[in-house]
């Protein structure tokens, strides 16, 4: 029988993989920069990164074609697109990333798929199932903050924004609130996976509800957060 090393190796230490999900106006990306921040002045290793257009070149292309909507792509086209985008994501950004220890923090992944391309337009689950298990396999996520909101409320943000709306931005009457539907499907589904927040809360409680949301995630010595 082989003796055991003197000095054990101490298993690798792996970063949390982190997604925030809900609709548009939610208020997601500004979460993500300020976890990304306390995340880092507990001296963990952060990547922050995005779907659509997270990964190399051909994501960021993906993602343009994607937001287009003059450019006509059916759902289904739009799914595989989605999805062809999500593997390079994961093949250049976050398999790299979690296997070098990093946390990664990514704004939108296949949960976004399920609701806008699913419950949105209708795309068959059991196509967006059979892409999960060979393109997303395990890399599933530790846990998903969803940022619920009123859609009504969200389309108010995001008149304020200033810009002309992209591709799902402009959908019919009706989309927002069954994507909004899609999702906390999916977080009933799944509860030890996600954790519903409401997005409609200040800017502080919400980080504050983001926090006690991965608090079970972080290392025993980062918990306090700064
Ligand atoms: P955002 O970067 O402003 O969140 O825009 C990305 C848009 O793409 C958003 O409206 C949601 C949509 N989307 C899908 O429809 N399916 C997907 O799988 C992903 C990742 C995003």
């Amino acid at each position: 029988m082989s003796k055991p090393p003197v000095f054990p190796m101490k298993a690798p230490a792996r970063g949390a993989f982190i997604t925030l999900e809900g609709g548009d106006g939610a208020g997601k990306t500004t979460l993500l920069a300020a976890l990304a921040g306390r995340l880092r002045a507990a001296g963990l290793e952060c990547v922050e990164t995005r779907e659509p257009g997270g990964g190399g070149a051909l994501a960021q292309h993906l993602r343009t074609l994607l937001l287009d909507k003059v450019i006509a792509a059916g759902p289904v086209a739009q799914t595989l697109l989605h999805y062809a985008a999500r593997a390079d994501h994961l093949e250049q950004i976050i398999a790299p990333a979690l296997a070098g220890g990093q946390w990664v923090l990514c704004d939108r992944y296949f949960d976004s798929s399920h609701a806008y391309q699913g419950a949105g337009l209708g795309v068959d689950s059991g196509l967006l199932d059979t892409l999960d298990g060979s393109i997303v396999g395990d890399m599933v996520p530790d846990r998903t903050l969803l940022l619920d909101i009123d859609p009504e409320r969200a389309r108010s943000r995001q008149a304020g924004r200033g810009r002309s709306p992209d591709r799902y931005e402009a959908q019919p009457d009706g989309f927002a609130e069954r994507v909004r539907a899609g999702f906390l499907q999916r977080a009933a589904a799944e509860p030890d996976r996600f954790r519903v927040l409401d997005a409609g809360l200040g800017p502080d409680a919400l980080i504050a509800a983001a926090w006690t949301a991965i608090a079970d995630l972080l290392p025993p010595d980062g918990r306090d957060g700064a």
